[in-house]
């Protein structure tokens, strides 16, 4: 399985073995996490991963779950950096998933015996992960998703390689299940924009949310041969949207 593949099987694990991983595969777990490459370049990140076999560490509450591991994302607290986070850490999931491994996010759970900093490095996130109880894999008809044609807008009749990309981010997870983007597609351009929500704001988890959804995009886009580049555009921030917020555009091109 590549990590595109990944990408339509992926679900939110929550039932686990509660048996060890080999030391191979936690190493080539750290070493993936060191060959990545930031969204943002120039913020430090670290990882640590709990072990928590006998089932005592498990966070409690209605969100927890009891997995035989834990990974803690550390980062720098800087501009962007839980976009950067959850760019990273949705990578680490595909990754798993296709050493056979699942996993869950979990926004607020802490986990004891994982510090909750690391040098001036806080904790973005923690993943649980293990060898699944049930199955591995999920359909991606089986995701409760939000259909692109209520996501998109487009100037033009998109190209097969842009409808590939989208459907890629449609799939992103995202705390709540909320999907909070919006696409504004404009050739090959991809206008990102986040949903206003007046309940709930600011929404603490929105921009790890947004950094997964890009690393969708980034997987699809290297498995199609794009290029892809993600900037702000200052004639759009500028702009008063009344339902979205503007976030970033991705130019994606064929190579
Ligand atoms: C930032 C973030 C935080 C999350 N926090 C939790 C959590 O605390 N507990 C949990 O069970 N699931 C958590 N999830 C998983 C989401 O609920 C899940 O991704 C979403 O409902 C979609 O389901 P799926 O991933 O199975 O497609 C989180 C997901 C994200 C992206």
């Amino acid at each position: 399985m590549t990590l595109y593949e990944a990408i339509f099987k992926r679900y939110s694990m929550r039932q686990f073995e509660m048996t060890p991983l080999d030391r191979d595969t936690l190493e080539r777990i750290v070493r993936f996490y060191e060959k990545m490459t930031s969204l943002f370049p120039g913020i430090e990140t670290e990882i640590g991963i709990t072990e928590a076999l006998n089932g005592k560490r498990a966070p409690g509450g209605f969100f927890g779950v009891k997995a035989p591991y834990y990974l803690t994302f550390y980062s720098e607290e800087r501009d962007r950096a839980e976009m950067n986070a959850g760019y990273l850490c949705e990578q680490l999931s595909l990754f798993l998933l296709t050493l056979g491994i699942g996993s869950c996010f979990l926004g607020s759970a802490r986990i004891q015996g994982a510090p909750k900093s690391r040098e001036n490095k806080k904790t973005m996130i923690t993943m649980a992960f293990g060898k699944p109880s049930g199955r591995l894999t999920r359909r991606p008809e089986q995701a409760k998703r939000l259909p692109l044609k209520s996501l998109c807008v487009f100037k033009n009749p998109p190209t097969e390689w842009m409808m590939k990309v989208l459907e890629a981010a449609r799939l992103s997870p995202s705390a709540l299940n909320r999907q909070p983007w919006r696409f504004a597609v404009v050739g090959n351009r991809i206008h990102v924009f986040s949903k206003k929500d007046r309940m709930d704001r600011p929404r603490r988890l929105a921009e790890f949310d947004f950094g997964a959804m890009f690393a969708h995009i980034a997987v699809a886009s290297e498995e199609l041969w794009l290029d892809i580049d993600l900037i702000r555009l200052d004639n759009i921030s500028q702009k008063n949207f009344r339902s979205n917020q503007y976030v970033l555009s991705a130019i994606v091109r064929e190579q």
